[in-house]
């Protein structure tokens, strides 16, 4: 009975340390990037490309200029603007645009907002 208790202690244990991968969330991980990144020309005022990612409401709202097409899809990192554009090898694409004087964002910026669209883009 106690070696049955010391396996189901051992095998929680375990389980809580291994793997265990933590949801990205918008509201911490996916937003402070937007803020640092791009909100500096895509907000309510400057609007640039008709863009406003001042919040979860108006980032998903948001349409390029006359495109029908969001820029997130849920669960579809390909074919969300949002994504595309933080890592195109085209400088004329790419944003934050480094002809403003910004950097690309890192590896782990562009993967957090991958992950965070391939989880179903939560208002989380
Ligand atoms: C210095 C200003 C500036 C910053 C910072 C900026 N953008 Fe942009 N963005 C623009 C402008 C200007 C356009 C419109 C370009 C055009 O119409 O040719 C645009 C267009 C876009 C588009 C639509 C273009 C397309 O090809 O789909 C997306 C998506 C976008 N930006 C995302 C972002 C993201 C994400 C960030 C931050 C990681 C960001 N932008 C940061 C200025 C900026």
């Amino acid at each position: 009975m106690k070696l049955i208790f010391i396996s189901i202690f051992a095998l929680y244990f375990f389980a809580g340390c291994g793997g265990e991968i933590k949801e990205v969330s918008f509201a911490n991980d996916v937003k402070p990037i937007i803020d640092e990144n791009c909100l500096e020309c895509h907000n309510s005022e400057a609007k640039m490309g008709n863009l406003n990612f001042e919040d979860y409401e108006a980032l998903m709202n948001s349409r390029y200029l006359n495109r029908t097409q969001p820029l997130v899809i849920s669960g579809d990192p390909m074919q969300s603007r949002l994504y595309l554009v933080t890592h195109s090898e085209n400088p004329m694409i790419r944003m934050p645009p480094e002809n403003f004087g910004y950097d690309k964002l890192s590896d782990d910026e562009i993967k957090t907002i991958k992950v965070w669209i391939s989880e179903g883009a939560k208002n989380n």
